[in-house]
């Protein structure tokens, strides 16, 4: 099977940022990335490279590279479904919000879209390859639409799980630990193999069957996200012992076996991926009655709650008990820093719990719009949009941000919050200055000296 052109469904954070290594990395083969969403499609071929719809490091100079050469966005999904010989389906798997399943399982009404679509379209063989994150054995359910809903053509199967992290993107593609093709056809595994192979060493291209592959992406997720809700529990018992969850970190991260990578506690773990592939996971397991393992999984999801309700109540208990009327900063509205993703980030969760008690928020994020701040916060539908507007400022300059606020949180690990000068920022605040770092960033030691009553995460 001789790949010529490929095809993307879903340019968002994974096929966008793919694509744009794929194609750079081989330049015999022609990408297209499609998409429903002609505004993202238009931001994606926008001369601006600043105007990318996805904010990565580095990720304007690969789409400078390849765009126009063999990279190509589109919203003529048809076409493009056509002409194809391998078709990557990298939809939003988002938790269902409705039905039996609401709250946990993984909404699959996109991914069954895309089948349907392609079934329809497709008059020559194709290879399918699902960059989605799936539950394991959805590629019995998508090979089934493709077999009965097709032209008779032959369709074949891979599960191509995608381990990106957002703002190391492409940092992360360019350099993975491993790249993992579930299949069962050989010719098809090979092709995609072949693929990656033209920069990424072959020892570090693994084949299992489809189910393992389907698996073994809930899997990580759920074993990375256990570490920050294990270090966050830690963190918590930190505080009560006088301990300092940075130096516990560091002394257990030297222990080979431990490792030292996502041992950083926090506000708690956000972005659009480890809740729902969670949840995802608990479904599973108790869609085989398989109760212990789920309720074990499920702790993971408890914990993070339990971290972003306790970093909020820490800021009113030290508030003398009421944030009522009082001006409460956010630094970082981002899940983590480096992107503009807002998805299930702890910010949101903070804010709202604040809010809830009347406080006035004032957030100011490097990268995330005003708009978009709104919208998560509309999207809980804990208040009006007008309640919301009335009582959320967002502004665009940490100083006028932080300009008489009772109190200050960091909630993003932005680089920039560092090298703020933090005793103007002091000077212009409501004393005692009240400064509530969820990150572990800032210098505890050197603001207490300025001045600053500062609580720090698990110290
Ligand atoms: P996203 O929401 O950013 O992008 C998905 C895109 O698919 C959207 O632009 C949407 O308009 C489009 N789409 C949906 N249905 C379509 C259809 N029928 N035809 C054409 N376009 C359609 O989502 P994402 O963050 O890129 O995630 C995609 C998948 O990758 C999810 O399963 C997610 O779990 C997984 N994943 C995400 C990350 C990450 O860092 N975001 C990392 C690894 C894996
Ligand atoms: C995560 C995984 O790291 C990727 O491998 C995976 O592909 C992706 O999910 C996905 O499937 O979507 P991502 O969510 O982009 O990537 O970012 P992470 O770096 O994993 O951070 C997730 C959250 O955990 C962030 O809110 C981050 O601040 C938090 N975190 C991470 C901590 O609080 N402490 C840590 O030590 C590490």
């Amino acid at each position: 099977m001789n790949v010529k052109k490929i095809v993307c469904i879903g340019a968002g954070y994974v096929g966008g940022p793919t694509m744009s290594v794929i194609a750079q990395k081989n330049p015999h083969i022609q990408v297209t990335v499609v998409d429903l969403n002609r505004d993202r499609i238009a931001a994606w071929n926008d001369l601006d490279l600043q105007k990318l719809p996805v904010y990565e490091p580095g990720l304007d100079q690969v789409v400078a590279e390849a765009r126009g050469r063999n990279l190509f966005f589109s919203t003529d999904i048809e076409k493009a479904i056509d002409e194809a010989d391998m078709i990557f389906i990298s939809v939003n798997t988002p938790t269902k919000t409705y039905g039996k399943g609401k709250g946990q399982a993984a909404d699959l009404k996109y991914i069954e879209l895309c089948a349907r679509q392609i079934a329809a379209i497709a008059k020559s063989e194709k290879i399918v390859v699902e960059k989605s994150t799936l539950p394991v054995r959805t590629a019995e359910a998508l090979k089934s639409i493709l077999d009965h809903t097709g032209n008779g053509v032959n369709f074949h199967v891979l599960s191509n799980p995608e381990f990106l992290a957002e703002g190391t993107a492409v940092q992360d593609l360019q350099n993975p630990d491993r790249v993992l093709i579930g299949g069962e056809n050989e010719e098809a595994i090979r092709a995609l193999v072949d693929i990656y192979s033209a920069w990424v060493p072959t020892e570090k291209i693994i084949t299992t069957s489809l189910w393992s592959s389907e698996l073994s992406k809930l899997v990580a997720n759920a074993f990375l996200a256990q570490r920050v809700s294990s270090i966050n529990a830690i963190s918590e018992l930190c505080e009560a012992t006088g301990a300092d969850v940075g130096e516990v970190a560091k002394a257990i991260g030297m222990d080979s076996r431990i490792g030292p990578k996502f041992l950083k506690a926090s506000v708690g773990f956000g972005g659009s991926c480890f809740q729902k592939d969670i949840l995802n996971l608990v479904y599973i397991a108790r869609s085989y009655n398989l109760y212990a393992v789920a309720d074990y999984w499920e702790q993971v999801i408890r914990m993070n709650d339990h971290q972003k309700e306790r970093f909020a109540d820490k800021i009113i208990k030290t508030l003398y008990n009421t944030v009522n009327g009082k001006n409460i900063t956010l630094l970082g509205w981002a899940f983590k820093k480096d992107t503009n993703d807002t998805r299930e980030s702890a910010a949101i969760y903070v804010a709202d719990h604040l809010l809830d008690e009347e406080a006035f928020v004032t957030v100011y994020d490097p990268k995330v719009t005003a708009e978009q701040i709104y919208k998560d916060l509309d999207d809980l539908e804990t208040r009006s949009p007008e309640e919301n507007r009335r009582l959320v400022k967002v502004v665009q300059d940490p100083y006028e941000a932080c300009d008489r606020a009772h109190a200050v949180a960091v909630l993003t690990e932005w680089d920039e919050f560092t090298a703020y000068y933090w005793q103007r920022i002091y000077d212009k605040m409501y004393k005692p200055a009240f400064l509530f770092d969820g990150r572990g960033l800032l210098n505890v030691q050197q603001l207490k000296e300025q001045g600053f009553m500062i609580y720090s995460i698990g110290r």
